[in-house]
């Protein structure tokens, strides 16, 4: 693959990010975007077109410091993206550091690049047991979670209402293992306020941004060894208890941290999973795309197949399924990726979990999403489960 830097003329600006501003907006979205934006890299179709071109929005997730501090990357990242989801700075414990107010300054920063990179922006997330600042566990309790629950839901979805795509409203709300009949995470919200925290919260956000898609994100979908099928169950079960009670939700998300030392990845059980979960007249967004590499070989062409072929399985199976309408990376370049300081290799040879190098080379993990996405034959290379590796 060729990698040819070319500086953004007005036209390919109207062209590419620009779309339906005209005249003094125009003029005032161009004046905002700093010089380095219009700077593209031009080469095969990014993965936002190859996606668009089949229906699916592709980003992926990114943070603040990495964006006004690496220009190199934002550049690449407005590139091959559609869509951004700010890493943590919609979290609680950096919008409400302390207990008496909000810092939305880096939320604001991200909104507003996006806005004017022409990006989507999604909301991650709202509600979630983790995450929360150190005054929360002191200061939340019975008699005013409900409070605290949906004046920050309605100041946080209302102040970006009309700007965001999708909210991730309850985040991992599932936990088998915390032992419930319903299966729910015994986080701190249900401790206070019951089962209802999650109905709540929806209300909360429907209210706030009518325009949002208002998504349930959950993490362990991907696998149907004995130790994960809970978590498709008791996600089947809650999403057709909000459903029946009229709870508005319209998609849930499926993380999709795929990892091989997790079993096989069954084919046709994630295939039926997905049905099942269409078949109740919700969307499914693949939300957080990535692959674990810790376990795998040293060696990175090897490697780099072997991560490939995960994302080439996965999406296969995932975009048969006509309710799937969003993929979403988990990072968009091994430069910037959770699984540094969450997943290094005994090695301490840098992992290589994304689809872009550490440098912003598109490794053979895009080729196997554009791939996916153009819907040629599959990338014939199968990731074995059962790889042992000795480095
Ligand atoms: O910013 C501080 C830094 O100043 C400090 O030196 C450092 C020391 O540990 O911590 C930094 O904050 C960390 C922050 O990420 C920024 O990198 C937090 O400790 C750390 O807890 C936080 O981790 C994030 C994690 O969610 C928890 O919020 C990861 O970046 C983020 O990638 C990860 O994302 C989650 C999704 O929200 C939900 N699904 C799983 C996914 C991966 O764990």
């Amino acid at each position: 693959m060729k990698n040819h830097q070319i500086l953004f003329s007005r036209r390919d600006f109207l062209k590419h990010f620009g779309k339906g501003l005209t005249g003094a907006a125009l003029t005032a979205a161009l004046a905002q975007i700093p010089s380095w934006v219009m700077a593209q890299t031009i080469d095969d179709p990014p993965l936002r077109t190859r996606a668009a071109r089949k229906g699916i929005l592709f980003g992926a997730e990114a943070m603040q410091s990495e964006l006004i501090a690496d220009h190199e990357f934002a550049t690449h990242f407005i590139n091959e993206c559609g869509i951004l989801v700010p890493g943590n700075e919609l979290k609680w414990h950096m919008l409400r550091p302390t207990s008496s107010g909000f810092n939305f300054q880096p939320a604001d920063w991200l909104a507003s690049f996006a806005q004017n990179a022409n990006l989507q922006l999604r909301g991650h997330t709202l509600i979630w047991g983790d995450s929360l600042p150190a005054w929360f566990m002191n200061t939340v309790k019975d008699n005013n979670a409900a409070s605290y629950l949906k004046d920050h839901i309605a100041a946080v979805a209302g102040r970006y209402a009309g700007q965001v795509h999708s909210w991730d409203v309850v985040n991992e709300p599932i936990m088998p293992w915390d032992g419930r009949s319903d299966g729910l995470r015994n986080s701190v919200w249900l401790k206070t306020l019951g089962p209802n925290y999650i109905d709540m919260a929806f209300e909360a956000a429907a209210a706030a941004d009518p325009e949002a898609l208002l998504v349930l994100n959950q993490n362990f979908l991907e696998y149907d060894a004995p130790k994960w099928t809970g978590f498709r169950t008791k996600t089947l079960q809650l999403l057709e208890r909000l459903k029946s009670s009229n709870v508005p939700i319209h998609a849930l998300g499926i993380q999709a941290h795929l990892r091989s030392d997790y079993g096989e990845f069954n084919q046709e059980s994630f295939r039926n999973f997905l049905h099942e979960v269409a078949n109740m007249g919700l969307m499914i967004m693949i939300t957080e795309l990535d692959v674990y590499d810790a376990n795998l070989p040293l060696e990175t062409g090897l490697r780099d197949s072997l991560v490939a072929g995960q994302y080439e399985e996965f999406l296969s199976v995932a975009l048969n399924e006509p309710a799937v309408n969003t993929v979403i990376t988990w990072g968009l370049s091994d430069k910037y990726t959770w699984y540094t300081d969450n997943g290094a290799r005994a090695d301490n040879s840098p992992v290589r979990p994304l689809p872009l190098d550490d440098g912003f080379n598109r490794k053979l993990a895009w080729k196997a999403m554009a791939d996916v996405f153009d819907n040629k034959p599959p990338v014939k290379i199968k990731a074995p489960r059962d790889f042992h590796f000795k480095d």
